[in-house]
């Protein structure tokens, strides 16, 4: 295999990963439809806080820069959590926050508020 179409291949792995940042441990997994990001870091060791894992704590809250469109919808416990501003700038609720199906990459952080 030439060295450009290994490139292409690993650009291609690279695009459907997702990177989550914890509190000190950042990540590449793999995308898994149906999961949530806090279900993604927890089964990767990635140190992402959380309590409730139901929408209501906000310990799980993240900024997403990258692929938002490749969650599903903002949940109603996010509408009752988060204010309006926080979803214009990218934030979510991990534990709410779930990938969709083909989902292409997708880059997050960990932002509690306290
Ligand atoms: S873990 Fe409590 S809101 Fe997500």
């Amino acid at each position: 295999m030439r060295e450009s179409e290994i490139d292409t291949r690993i650009r291609r792995i690279q695009e459907l990963m997702i990177e989550l940042k914890g509190r000190t441990i950042q990540k590449e997994v793999e995308a898994e439809a149906g999961l949530s990001l806090l279900d993604l870091a927890m089964k990767n060791g990635v140190d992402w806080s959380f309590s409730c894992t139901r929408g209501t704590c906000a310990r799980c809250r993240c900024l997403v820069t990258e692929g938002m469109e490749f969650l599903e919808e903002i949940t109603d416990e996010e509408w009752d959590r988060l204010e309006p501003e926080e979803f214009e700038e990218g934030y979510r609720l991990g534990c709410q926050a779930i990938v969709k199906e083909n989902a292409g990459r997708i880059t997050a952080a960990n932002k509690t508020y306290f």
